[in-house]
């Protein structure tokens, strides 16, 4: 991991709230595998505005190693993405990365993805990843508030063989919660492997349904970080081991964790 100065190729506004973000780095597209993350030092965009002082976390959406090219999938929600969100083509963006343990993929029958809200920020490259090494056939979940957080969808057809969308507001897919689709999956006793990103109740969820249905599952966390590499110890997640419950940090230990192992 290190410090990398990345070229903006292009940072478009793809749905409201939310940007692609494409940055040119040689290192990060080498280096970066599905669930790790980068940490962006938002810059100020004029004389007014004040730059956060944390850097921001954001999963590596897609790597294109030929381009020497990453991506990132971001919603605005506060100060700093806004302040992201005006970066443009040819700016230079402070990166540290890509950070993290990422997701471990192995062969399988099945691989059951869910996703929920901007969780599919990181699941997109997991998608990829799959699909290349043909570890096995994909079944994606998306759930989302609404239309709006649903996205890639005709890029993500073509990887993978089956997708579910569900909203809280029915604008697009059933009006359920997306947990409910993949039950019905899970209930087929496959021999599969699941793998998740989303807000704390579908992930406290996801980690029900694999303990239920004997399925190992991998949870990609989300806390709010300040060094990102476990300096800090501003992230901590109690975990089960073996010697008893340690904690263990988000940034450097994770963010995708095995789900037996959280303590909720
Ligand atoms: C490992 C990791 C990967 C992430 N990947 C992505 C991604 O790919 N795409 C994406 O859109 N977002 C992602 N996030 C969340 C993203 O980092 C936050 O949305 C961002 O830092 C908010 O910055 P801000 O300055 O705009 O908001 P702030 O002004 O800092 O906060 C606005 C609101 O968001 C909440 N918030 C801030 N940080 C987080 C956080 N880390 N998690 C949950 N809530 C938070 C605050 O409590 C506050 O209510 C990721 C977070 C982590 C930890
Ligand atoms: S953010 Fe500092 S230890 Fe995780």
């Amino acid at each position: 991991m290190k410090k990398q100065i990345c070229k903006i190729i292009s940072n478009k506004k793809i749905s409201k709230d939310i940007f692609l973000l494409e940055l040119e780095n040689k290192y990060l597209a080498e280096k970066s595998k599905a669930g790790q993350f980068v940490h962006v030092l938002v810059p100020a965009q004029n004389a007014e505005d004040k730059a956060p002082f944390l850097r921001r976390p954001f999963g590596v959406n897609l790597v294109d190693k030929k381009k020497n090219k990453i991506s990132l999938l971001y919603k605005v929600i506060g100060s700093g993405t806004k302040l992201l969100s005006q970066t443009q083509k040819g700016d230079a963006l402070d990166v540290m990365g890509p950070l993290g343990n990422g997701f471990e993929i192995k062969k399988a029958k099945e691989h059951i993805i869910i996703s929920g809200g901007m969780g599919i920020a990181p699941l997109m490259q997991l998608v990829k990843e799959i699909k290349e090494k043909k570890a096995g056939k994909i079944h994606l979940y998306l759930g989302a508030k609404d239309k709006n957080e649903i996205v890639f969808v005709s890029y993500l057809k073509k990887l993978a063989d089956e997708i579910v969308i569900t909203t809280d507001d029915g604008s697009i897919g059933e009006k359920c919660l997306i947990t409910m689709p993949a039950e019905k999956l899970l209930k087929q006793n496959l021999s599969a492997k699941i793998y998740a990103c989303g807000p704390y109740p579908m992930l406290k969820c996801v980690a029900g349904l694999a303990k239920k249905y004997k399925i190992q599952a991998q949870l990609s966390l989300e806390e709010k970080m300040a060094c990102g590499v476990g300096v800090c110890l501003g992230c901590p997640i109690k975990i089960k081991t073996k010697q008893g419950d340690i904690y263990k940090m988000v940034c450097k230990d994770g963010p995708v964790f095995n789900a037996e192992d959280i303590i909720w």
